[in-house]
């Protein structure tokens, strides 16, 4: 079964096919990037605007990389949510539309739900098996969940302020690292030593809640206390040290997470979960506590259309088949399938 999965809610336009959700065929992302880059982050209305322009030479580019055509295909998913209203609805509209005109299945999925089940889609290694504690962690997210079985799903904790996608993006801003911050966080830490500065891991020890806003401020007021502007290689011994913070906390409620459901299985996804630190860093927690862990493959931990077509796999064919899902052209783009969070 081939599945075209269509996302839009943010600043990427991407299309996929699917194989009986595990297959990539064809994965094909348009990149805003550059255009919000002056702006220091996403614009909604801008973001909308380029969507329309993007999504039919990207589907189509989609269908052809997997060497299909509509007619074989089999059904249809697209991200209803959560999102940018404008840029979801570029989405849902024009699946909808397809869906019309094809007479094709379709399914709305949830965009978190499809960052974590990225780590179904074949890969070098076994998927994980149920039950697993999976962090989501992105530019609009940071949520821990405990996944039972497909489509039960409870939210153990999530930030009470930033994501943590966020907070390195806004981190990046003020030290004149360029968009997107995770990135440059990323490329300027990797060899530093992040121990030259001690900022505050925030609410590390009481439940499954985090908080990144009070590293943020931590940050800011340590640059207001140097007595001169740093030098490229401050930048970056200060990046490490705040990047290590994060990481830090996200280390250390997943690994707490897992060990108070006992599961034996741990995945990572997101856009944040790209990050080199945070997985050596949870891989080393991981294999301590003796368990194992899925990083979503860094290709498909930021926004991706593959990731919705591999979840819709499971909600039109798979093993939810039967489940209450946003479904056809009636469905509501805003709906929330599950009321704990996602
Ligand atoms: O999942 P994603 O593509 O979009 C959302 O759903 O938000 O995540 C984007 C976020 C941005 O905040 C970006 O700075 C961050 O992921 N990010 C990273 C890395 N790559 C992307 N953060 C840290 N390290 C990275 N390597
Ligand atoms: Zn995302």
């Amino acid at each position: 079964m081939k599945v075209l999965g269509i996302e839009s809610s943010c600043d990427e336009t991407a299309a996929a096919v699917v194989a009986d959700g595990r297959v990539i065929l064809g994965s094909v992302i348009w990149s805003q990037v550059a255009i919000h880059a002056p702006f220091g982050g996403v614009v909604p209305e801008i973001a909308s605007r380029n969507h329309l322009c993007s999504i039919v030479p990207v589907v189509s580019q989609a269908l052809d990389q997997a060497g299909v055509t509509l007619a074989d295909i089999d059904g249809l998913s697209v991200t209803i949510g959560p999102g940018l209203i404008g840029s979801l609805l570029v989405g849902v509209q024009f699946a909808k539309g397809l869906a019309l005109a094809t007479g094709l299945p379709l399914v709305g999925v949830n965009h978190l739900e499809g960052h974590v089940m990225a780590a179904f889609l074949v890969n070098d290694r076994e998927p994980p098996r149920y039950p697993f504690v999976a962090l989501a962690v992105s530019g609009g997210h940071t949520s821990l969940y405990l996944m039972h079985a497909p489509g039960r799903i409870t939210l153990m904790g999530r930030t009470r302020d930033d994501a943590a996608g966020e907070a390195f993006d806004k981190a990046a801003a003020v030290l004149g690292l360029p968009y997107p911050g995770g990135v440059a966080i990323d490329r300027v830490s990797a060899g530093r030593d992040p121990g030259t500065v001690r900022f505050p891991r925030s609410m590390i020890s009481d439940g499954f809640d985090m908080s990144f806003s009070g590293l943020k401020t931590a940050l800011r007021r340590h640059l207001e206390l140097m007595d001169h502007k740093p030098s490229a290689d401050e930048v970056a011994d200060i990046a490490a040290a705040f990047q290590e913070a994060v990481v830090d906390v996200l280390v250390s409620k997943t690994s707490n997470a897992a060990r108070l459901h006992g599961v034996q299985d741990v995945v990572i996804a997101g856009g944040v979960a790209a990050n080199r630190r945070l997985r050596a860093r949870m891989a080393e927690a991981m294999t301590r506590d003796g368990r194992t862990l899925h990083a979503v493959p860094i290709a498909l931990c930021t926004d991706n259309a593959a990731m919705i077509a591999g979840l819709g796999h499971t909600y039109l064919f798979g093993d939810l088949k039967d489940a209450d899902a946003p479904r056809g052209i009636d469905m509501d783009p805003f709906v929330r399938r599950v009321d704990d969070g996602w």
